[in-house]
């Protein structure tokens, strides 16, 4: 065995060496780098990097030429809200991090600033690597001591956003969502890895929200709340190759919590893993009127580990009982498809479709869903709910 995977050394060394000096004098001739180091960030962990960070943003946003901002290994205290702002003068802005970007752990210092980082109106960005450390224990313990706590801030967003890639990031204990995409077109997530406690609340992995052609690849999603919240306004998402867990599952909803709402449609998540989370796939709305809908959706090739909702459309969410008059809702929910759906649930009723009174679910397909229940085949309850069942299906005989 050693033979072969020496010779891959070999091979890999060689092409590092003789691809390299090539590559970044091609780099150099058409490219500015910025090392925040030189704008007077320090890897110390208690120096306020801040500025020194949204300098270097600047500055590659000013150049004609593509930039590229390089983060070096170290802890780079970032202690204020920092805002990446657009438009730039490059449509190519890469950000490399070796090291570790972390917030103040007294969760007061961002307060109710929303975001920790933020971009706005950018185009043409790459994260490459790096861990966003938001520090969040202090105030998930505050807030579950019932003490009066700020809101918190999400770790990263990005807003009215183009041509995003991230990858080989690490979002470790955000204060609230790990990674936002609020009015972003085309964004590819690959090998992302939030992590966060199982109890932290509020900490969704990634929100998607009024956003198209959003990828979300190969990752692992680890945190208190959903693992991804897909939100009104969403179209052409695809997650693929995820594990999620802990976590709320991953969520289309909530929905309908305004009236004038925009839907959801082509949405494909596949081959995805669910080790011990509150749900598997979820529908989830307000009940009350909305002109919101869901439509056109695929959740194939998914494995359930001991799941306790493994399929879930709730059409009834209301906390508290406020401001859900008769408990309908509006959102309309049609052409659903759950299909090779298999492994455990922790609970006896692993499917659920409990739909609107008012907009009843329409075209749910179930296709080869296997779900067992302490080595017993599942239970599924269906209310308002309209399709069909296709293929072996276990629990069958509710649609
Ligand atoms: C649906 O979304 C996928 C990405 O998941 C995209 O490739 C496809 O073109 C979209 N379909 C339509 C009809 O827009």
């Amino acid at each position: 065995m050693e033979q072969p995977i020496n010779l891959f050394l070999v091979t890999c060394l060689f092409f590092f060496f003789f691809n390299q000096p090539r590559l970044s004098t091609a780099i150099d001739s058409q490219s500015i780098k910025i090392n925040v180091m030189s704008l007077g960030a320090k890897p110390d962990g208690k120096t306020d990097s801040t500025a020194a960070l949204v300098r270097a943003w600047d500055a590659a946003c000013d150049s004609p030429k593509p930039a590229t901002i390089f983060v070096p290994k170290g802890r780079f205290l970032v202690k204020q809200k920092a805002q990446f702002s657009g438009p730039c003068k490059t449509g190519a802005i890469i950000i490399r991090i070796d090291g570790s970007i972390i917030a103040p752990s007294d969760y007061n210092v961002l307060g109710d600033a929303e975001f920790w980082l933020q971009f706005k109106n950018v185009d043409g960005v790459s994260i490459l690597g790096g861990v966003l450390d938001g520090q969040g224990a202090g105030l998930w313990a505050c807030k579950s001591s019932g003490k009066n706590c700020p809101t918190g801030v999400t770790t990263l967003g990005f807003s009215k956003s183009n041509n995003i890639a991230i990858s080989g990031l690490i979002s470790l204990n955000s204060q609230l969502y790990h990674i936002v995409f609020n009015g972003c077109n085309n964004v590819k997530l690959q090998s992302v890895k939030t992590l966060a406690a199982g109890d932290s609340p509020n900490t969704d992995g990634i929100h998607v929200q009024i956003s198209s052609d959003v990828k979300i690849l190969k990752s692992k999603l680890s945190t208190g709340d959903d693992c991804v919240s897909i939100g009104p306004g969403t179209t052409n998402l695809l997650i693929q190759d995820v594990i999620c867990g802990p976590g709320h599952g991953i969520s289309i909803g909530s929905l309908g919590k305004d009236f004038e709402e925009e839907g959801v449609q082509n949405v494909t998540v596949k081959s995805v893993t669910f080790v011990n989370t509150q749900n598997g796939v979820r529908i989830k709305s307000w009940g009350r009127p909305s002109k919101g809908f869901v439509k056109h959706v695929m959740f194939q090739q998914a494995t359930m580990i001991n799941v306790q909702n493994p399929i879930v459309i709730d059409q009834n969410y209301c906390p508290d009982n406020i401001n859900c008059p008769g408990q309908v809702s509006g959102v309309k929910i049609n052409d659903v498809t759950y299909q090779d759906i298999h492994g455990t649930s922790a609970t006896r009723v692993a499917v659920k479709f409990d739909c609107s009174k008012k907009n009843p679910c329409k075209g749910i397909t179930l296709k080869d869903v296997k779900l067992k229940y302490k080595n017993q085949p599942a239970k599924a309850l269906c209310i308002n709910a309209d399709g069909t069942t296709l293929g072996l299906t276990e629990p069958s005989g509710c649609l």
